[in-house]
């Protein structure tokens, strides 16, 4: 990876605000930070660092704000298990009756062993295997989002030979331009996903009378961190029109899968509020007299996760301040692949002038920076420090790079605090060589 020049952007200390201060699960008592009752500092002594802490207070909350927001409409909130699959996380989007969105076999495997139901689960992807679309039609999921006039082949071939009927929907392309990063845009006629509206009409047509495939619904997803309702409304303006048109064609849906894609506040971004995104897709929804689907994964689980990490080390290169944290890029992927910048602030907040630094982690890639001339303040080895927005595409895309184990996984709930995964060790580390 070559030296991080994308995210060079300097951030005036006025510029940045605590995000305590618009994350929930989080607030000071005096000058220590708490994730709901328990003390940050106080985690990250007790379970070391560095570690993912979760509120599940938060993840309730997002969970309830965008249940509630879309009232009365015939709609299932189906979680993108990608964002997050901790079986602990699982559970709690479960208890609270979620849906799932999933894209892989694991995936599927993860929610089978808390004992999610098939008809809970959605299935997307571009590359679902022979063995992943049987297992998933043994599970009797929801509805498979089929993505190629070739997965469609497989899966007629795989429900023909187990003898059941395949509910599906299309994921069509809407050829919408959506997403923060271009790296997660992905509803260009450009991009892998989905199907042209052409060919999916085609198929609906093809399929019809099918005794395999069962049409109930069709799909889209336009991209992540999306913060603007425009190019929502945009691709929904031209699903709601496939809808009616295939209607007339004789084909009836059932569900409207409008994927997700709501973005989140890391620094400054001004996402919608998830009233007014529900508010969108209500509009839509509710004349088409389709049951909604919605596979949001950031917006339920981002802001409900830090990740906590401890200073190594302070350095200065002529004039130039470095903070050498025991995290690095392997334990948290997103500045590195995707140019994101997430606050960091110190568990223990001191008044005064926030001194400037490059926050960086142990591993041998100049990439391995967190957020440079970042008004962090001062700080001294064994001090802590908490990375925002890091429950979402956090834990799910570490790695072992530089064969360092990953880190702990804690879920908070109240004033107790609970390991859901647990450090990797060394031995995990050369498991399976
Ligand atoms: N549905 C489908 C079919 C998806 O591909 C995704 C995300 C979602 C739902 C959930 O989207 P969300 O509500 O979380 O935006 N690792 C990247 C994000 C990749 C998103 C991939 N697809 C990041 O850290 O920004």
């Amino acid at each position: 990876m070559s030296a991080a020049s994308s995210h060079s952007r300097s951030f005036h200390s006025a510029e940045v605000v605590d995000p305590a201060s618009y994350t929930p699960g989080f607030s000071y008592r005096g000058s220590q930070l708490y994730c709901e009752g328990v003390s940050v500092a106080a985690a990250a002594k007790k379970f070391g660092t560095p570690a993912y802490l979760y509120s599940r207070a938060s993840i309730e909350q997002a969970y309830r704000r965008m249940d509630s927001a879309f009232g009365a409409l015939p709609h299932t909130i189906c979680y993108a298990v990608k964002a997050n699959s901790n079986l602990g996380i699982l559970r709690v989007f479960a208890a609270l009756g979620s849906g799932f969105d999933i894209v892989s076999g694991g995936e599927l495997y993860r929610l089978r062993r808390i004992g999610v139901p098939g008809n809970r689960i959605v299935f997307s992807g571009v590359g679902k295997s022979r063995e992943e679309i049987r297992e998933a039609l043994r599970t009797r999921i929801l509805l498979f989002n089929v993505e190629s006039p070739a997965e469609l082949d497989l899966l007629v071939s795989e429900a023909s030979r187990l003898r059941v009927r395949a509910a599906a929907s299309i994921r069509v392309n809407p050829d919408v331009k959506a997403g923060g990063h271009r790296h997660i845009s992905t509803g260009h006629h450009s991009h892998k996903f989905g199907i042209d509206w052409d060919t999916a009409r085609g198929l609906y047509l093809q399929y019809k009378d099918s005794r395999w495939i069962d049409w109930q619904g069709v799909s889209a997803h336009i991209g992540s961190q999306i913060l603007s309702l425009a190019p929502h409304r945009r691709a929904l303006a031209r699903l709601a029109g496939f809808v009616r048109e295939l209607r007339a064609k004789g084909i009836t849906l059932r569900y409207l899968d409008c994927g997700g894609g709501l973005g989140i506040r890391y620094t400054s971004e001004q996402p919608p509020e998830k009233a007014a995104w529900a508010a969108e897709l209500a509009r839509v929804a509710q004349p088409l007299g389709c049951h909604l689907l919605v596979e949001p994964g950031r917006s339920l689980i981002g802001p409900a996760g830090v990740l906590l990490m401890r200073v190594l080390y302070t350095k200065q290169n002529r004039g130039k301040k470095f903070v050498i944290a025991d995290a690095a890029m392997n334990d948290f992927m997103r500045p590195a692949l995707y140019d994101a910048t997430h606050p960091i602030t110190r568990a223990k907040r001191s008044a005064g002038a926030l001194a400037r630094a490059d926050i960086v982690g142990p591993v041998c890639e100049s990439g391995d920076c967190f957020v440079q001339d970042w008004p962090l303040g001062e700080v001294a080895p064994e001090d802590v420090l908490v990375l925002w927005g890091a429950g979402a595409y956090g834990f799910v895309e570490a790695s072992n790079y530089n064969s360092r184990p990953r880190p702990a996984e804690i879920l908070v709930d109240g004033n107790k605090a609970r390991v859901i995964r647990r450090r990797e060790s060394r031995a995990d580390l050369i498991r399976g060589e």
